[in-house]
Order: structure tokens, then C-alpha cells, then sequence
């Protein structure tokens, strides 16, 4: 058994590890990553068989509450989450204060930190059935807010939920549909999406997750938390990658600048220009997600009888990757984000909505984890150590 009041107390030893490379804060029972031979599991099973036998709820249920759901358990929390879809029409007003031109994830975290001023009396964090709501509610309403980031910035009138509709295919209708026109859903979009969805869904202690957990730490509501992780997802050197990986394909296209030229400036660090969508601290090897969604790449546009110049670009840069010594000794493979703005710009997303689509998808994974450590009784308040190399003690000039 662990002794946890001395695992409660400071061990005396202090390590100086900066971007926490090497630096445990807690232990999980959520995700397993083996990034030597890309290995990613949900609560253990294979990335793979998760991302094509189970829908994006059924996942959800199985990284909060650790088994796969029962069919009833799954209708359940299917039913409650779309009781709660709606936003409160004042807050629908919120969107009116931001600008037209604002980046759809600074209106997401922005509403998702304003809609617990909705639900203040809900908020006790140890309060189970208080912190069942808030999952609820979060799950129910992030896409909605999300569609509404878009709607706004395209000038289009909102939508009200239809509840009739599955998870995705609801989603899909407040971007897509209009006042005007019934949406008509397209089963092979339905079926990326919700595949997208599933692999973004948990990967344990990253810069976001993380966000979540430290703030969590403070007892801070879910709210609040998965609003800082929004923040932190948005980084081009996180989540903001997929939308950088698509400017990027674009700039290359657009210049007519041979591929390998390209690669080239990215290996002489010319001004700092990186391979956007290459690279991760844990995996060095190809990410088993980043090999699904290129499948769903070649799949969703196959079946839409599109021609992107841009997937035949981002597979040009692979395979000179693959086999350069700059990238193979680094260990440099694609990541999640490299081929999935491919298959957000086929379904009719901007690229600044791409980010958003991420932050949908990684929500079961933060509510997961904020609730593990909550339930953790060795949680304590996060709270890194620094070593000072300012000044030693001065006096203030005399005045
Ligand atoms: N293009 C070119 N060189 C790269 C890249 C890249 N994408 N990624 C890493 N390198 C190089 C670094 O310059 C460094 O080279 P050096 O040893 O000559 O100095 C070496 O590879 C090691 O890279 P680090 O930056 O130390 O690796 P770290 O683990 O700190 O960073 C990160 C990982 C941030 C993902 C990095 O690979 C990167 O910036 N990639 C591009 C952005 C991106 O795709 N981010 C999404 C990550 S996945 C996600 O968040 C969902």
C-alpha cells in the first residue's frame, strides 16, 4: 500500500527540468503511450480498434468512467446530453460582443469561461452529482458553442440544435445548415469526423491536459479549467498545428516552391520555419493516430471526387522526410495534425476552425483527467519549483 502522507510531503530534491521532459506529476490510468514503438491505448485497447468500432460518445463514456458503456448506459448519457444543447439565450448574446474577425478558439474558451457564470449553484467540485452536471453540460454544449464560433464568423444566422440528429451529424448541421435550406447529413463526412474525433479524444499529459490538471489542482470548477486548456491547445506548437500545417501546405503551393526546396529552409532553421505537423515529444516514431487519419485523408476525398493539390503536397514532404537524415535522426514522423486540415477543408471548415475541431474532440479527455485527479487523494495544488538567477539583494537608489 502507499503511505500517501509521505508521499504528500516534499522530497528534498530539486530538479530543474524545463518543458517537464523528464518530470512526472501524477500518475493515470486513463491512456498509455509507448512513443518508441507508437503505441497508443484508451483504458487499454488499441487506438485503432477504438477509432473504428465505437462512436465519439461511447469513447467518452470509456475514458471518464473507465469500462465501455452498457447499451442502456449509453443511451442514457446519450438522452441527458442532448437535454442539454441549448445555451441560454444570453449567452447566444455574448457572440454579438465579440468581433467578426475574433479566432473561433478565443471565442470558444472566452464562452466556455462565461458559461459557468450560468451555473454557479452547480459548481461544487466535490460534489458528485454537481460534477456529473458539469460533464453533461460541457459535452452537450462545447459543439454548439463551436458551431456558433463559425456561424459568427461567416455572418451566417445560428441554428437551434436538433436534437433528432446523432452527436456529429447535430454538429455538422449548426456549421452547415442554414435558416434557408434543410441539412441534408452525408454519411461519409459523418463517419471522418466522428473518427477525427475519437483520436483526439485523450493523449494523457500533454501541454493542454496538463493545463487542465494544474488548474484543476487549485479546485477550480471544470469550467474554468477546460477554459485555460482551450487557451493552451490553441499554440501553433499544439493544437494550433493543424491549421499552421494547412497555411503552410498553402504557402508551398501558392509560391510554386519546389517541395524540396522547401525542406531544405526547414533544415537550415531559415527563420526559424518548421515542418508543421512533424514532430512530438513522445512519439519517436510514426504516430499511430497521424497513420488513420491519413487513410481517412485518401477515403473522405476518394468518395467526394475531390482532387487536393495540397494532400499530394503534404505527401511529397513525407516521403522526403522519411528518408532524410535530418528528420530520421531526429526521429521527425508526422503527427496527428499533419494530414487532417486535408479532411476539415474537404467537409467546407475554414482553416480557423480546424483548432476548435480539436479542442471538441479533446474535451472527454481533459473532463477525464480533471476528474481522475480530482478523485486522486495525493492531489495537491500544482505548483512548480524555479531556480532564481536575478539579482542578489540591492538597496534602492537614494532619492
Ligand atoms: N521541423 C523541423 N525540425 C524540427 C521539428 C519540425 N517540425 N520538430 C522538431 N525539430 C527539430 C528541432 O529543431 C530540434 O533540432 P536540434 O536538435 O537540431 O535543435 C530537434 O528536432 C528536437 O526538437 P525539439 O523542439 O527539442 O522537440 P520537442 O519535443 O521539444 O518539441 C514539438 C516537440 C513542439 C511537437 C516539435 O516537434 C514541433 O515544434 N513540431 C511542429 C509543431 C507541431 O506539429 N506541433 C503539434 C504537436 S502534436 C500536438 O500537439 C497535437
Amino acid at each position: 500500500a502507499i503511505d500517501i502522507s509521505s508521499l504528500k510531503k516534499q522530497t528534498g530534491l530539486n530538479t530543474l527540468d524545463y518543458g517537464f521532459v523528464n518530470t512526472g506529476a501524477t500518475k493515470s490510468a486513463i491512456t498509455y503511450i509507448d512513443g518508441d514503438q507508437g503505441i497508443l491505448r484508451y483504458r487499454g485497447y488499441p487506438i485503432d480498434q477504438v477509432a473504428s468500432g465505437c462512436t465519439y460518445l461511447e469513447v467518452a463514456w470509456l475514458l471518464i468512467y473507465g469500462e465501455l458503456p452498457t447499451d442502456e448506459e449509453l443511451a442514457g448519457f446519450d438522452a441527458r446530453i442532448r437535454r442539454h444543447t441549448l445555451l441560454h439565450e444570453d449567452l447566444r448574446r455574448l457572440f454579438d460582443a465579440l468581433p467578426h474577425s475574433a479566432h473561433p478558439m478565443s471565442v470558444l474558451s472566452s464562452a466556455v469561461s462565461a458559461l459557468s457564470t450560468y451555473y454557479e449553484d452547480d459548481m461544487d467540485v466535490d460534489d458528485p452529482e454537481k460534477v456529473e452536471l458539469q460533464t453533461v453540460r460541457l459535452l452537450a454544449k462545447l459543439p454548439v458553442i463551436a458551431a456558433y464560433a463559425h456561424k459568427k464568423a461567416i455572418g451566417q444566422a445560428f441554428l437551434y440544435p436538433d436534437n433528432k440528429l446523432s452527436f456529429v451529424d447535430n454538429f455538422l448541421r449548426l456549421n452547415f445548415g442554414t435558416m434557408a435550406e434543410p441539412y441534408e447529413p452525408n454519411p461519409v463526412l459523418s463517419k471522418a469526423l466522428e473518427r477525427l474525433l475519437i483520436l483526439h479524444e485523450d493523449h494523457e499529459q500533454n501541454a493542454s491536459t496538463s493545463t487542465v490538471r494544474l488548474v484543476g489542482s487549485t479546485k477550480a470548477n471544470m469550467f474554468a479549467s477546460i477554459s485555460a486548456g482551450i487557451n493552451a491547445l490553441y499554440g501553433p506548437l499544439h493544437g494550433g498545428a493543424n491549421e499552421a500545417v494547412l497555411e503552410m501546405l498553402q504557402q508551398i503551393k501558392d509560391s510554386g516552391e519546389p517541395v524540396s526546396r522547401f525542406v531544405e529552409r526547414v533544415k537550415n532553421k531559415e527563420r526559424g520555419v518548421k515542418l508543421m505537423g512533424f514532430g512530438h515529444r513522445v512519439y519517436k516514431n510514426y504516430d499511430p493516430r497521424a497513420k488513420l487519419v491519413k487513410e481517412s485523408a485518401h477515403e473522405v476525398l476518394q468518395s467526394l471526387g475531390v482532387q487536393d493539390d495540397l494532400l499530394d503536397i503534404a505527401m511529397e514532404l513525407e516521403q522526403i522526410a522519411l528518408e532524410d537524415e535530418y528528420f530520421v535522426s531526429r526521429k521527425l514522423y508526422p503527427n496527428v495534425d499533419f494530414y487532417t486540415g486535408i479532411i476539415y477543408r474537404a467537409m467546407g471548415f475554414p482553416p480557423r476552425m480546424f483548432t476548435v475541431l480539436f479542442a471538441i474532440g479533446r474535451l472527454p479527455g481533459w473532463i477525464a483527467q480533471w476528474r481522475e485527479l480530482n478523485n486522486d487523494p495525493l492531489n495537491k495544488i500544482g505548483r512548480p519549483q524555479q531556480l532564481y538567477v536575478g539579482h542578489p539583494e540591492r538597496d534602492l537608489p537614494a532619492r
